[in-house]
């Protein structure tokens, strides 16, 4: 398969409308608001919605953030896969032969505690990293085939990242952070800045689009990364301890927000934590120990027990 092959089998599915369609459910959390969408789209206090004025009719005709030609075949699998960092003299196994297989529209948590191996595994799943020895595949295509740009555009098109440490610009404002994706797509600049207000809008940060990373909290921090890792809308969303910096109220509308993003849009959600409690929104989760698989879970979305996972900790916690 060649590169635009890929990509185009990437790019024919996303589906920019249901992207609106939940952003603007979520967007209430922030500015509660009493009025409906009008005709050229715009709720509430949010005035203009770039989506819907883009003029990509192409994103709108497209079915469901959905990506791969055959659903059958994984989205990403990691075959054997190793990583050794090498530290002088010493080496260092972070990653023992993972083999796992990632199908398109699962909500997969990897859960294991500090040191694991999370962040190492997030870093190959979202091609920054190679492994040491194995494979990992992305659509069936080796990612050590592809060449640095061919990675580039990959990371910058398909997948949308939450770091861990947010890895936000520090000499950019919040706006500019989030604008910076879309330059890397050649955005109109309009458009581009219409969406980062819109995004800006949703994660409540319309007014500290002027400050540096510095001049805001870690959850805001937090809040422009998700901002940004959404303004490409892509089909894959790896997040790095989403929550680990929000209180829980944030929190829950955070991974709200990305449930909604994965059960209306069908997009692929990968979150690596070790929060049990995010659990519950979880297709299925892979538990990582010491740089190894020790069990994968199914999990049936949204039965009972699971989606009352924290209500039951927390009468626990009352009795
Ligand atoms: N560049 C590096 N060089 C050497 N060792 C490293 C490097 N990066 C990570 N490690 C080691 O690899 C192991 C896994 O690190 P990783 O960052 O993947 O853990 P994690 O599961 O994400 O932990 P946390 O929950 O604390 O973020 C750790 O023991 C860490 O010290
Ligand atoms: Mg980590």
């Amino acid at each position: 398969m060649t590169l635009t092959e890929i990509i185009d089998s990437f790019k024919s599915k996303l589906n920019v409308s249901k992207l609106v369609d939940s952003l603007e459910r979520k967007a209430s959390f922030y500015e509660e608001s009493e009025n409906g969408a009008d005709e050229n789209g715009s709720v509430g206090d949010l005035k203009y919605n770039p989506y819907f004025n883009s003029g990509n009719s192409d994103a709108n005709n497209s079915n469901g953030g959905k990506i791969s030609q055959n659903k059958d075949e994984p989205l990403i699998k990691l075959i054997n896969v190793w990583k050794i960092y090498q530290m002088g003299e010493v080496e260092f196994a972070a990653l023992k032969g993972i083999n796992l297989e990632i199908y398109e529209g699962e909500f997969l948590i990897i859960l294991g505690p500090s040191g694991s191996g999370k962040s190492t595994m997030m870093n190959l799943l979202g091609c920054l990293d190679m492994p040491s020895k194995g494979t990992v595949c992305l659509n069936s295509k080796d990612i050590s085939e592809l060449d640095e740009s061919e990675l580039a555009i990959i990371r910058g098109k398909m997948i949308g990242f939450i770091f861990q440490s947010f890895n936000l610009l520090p000499t950019l404002n919040t706006e500019e952070n989030v604008l910076l994706p879309m330059e890397f797509q050649e955005e109109d600049r309009k458009i581009a800045r219409e969406k980062a207000s819109y995004l800006l809008d949703i994660v409540g940060l319309s007014n500290k689009k002027g400050n540096l990373p510095s001049q805001l909290s870690g959850g805001q921090r937090q809040r422009v990364a998700i901002a940004r890792s959404l303004a490409v809308n892509p089909p894959i969303i790896l997040a790095d301890e989403p929550t680990g910096n929000l209180d829980s109220k944030t929190g829950d509308y955070i991974l709200d927000f990305l449930d909604g993003l994965h059960q209306r849009d069908g997009k692929t959600i990968i979150i690596v934590t070790h929060d049990v409690e995010l659990l519950r929104y979880a297709t299925r989760v892979v538990y990582i120990r010491d740089g190894e698989i020790e069990k994968i879970e199914t999990r049936p979305k949204n039965e009972p027990d699971m989606k009352n996972e924290r209500g039951t900790k927390n009468e626990e916690n009352r009795s």
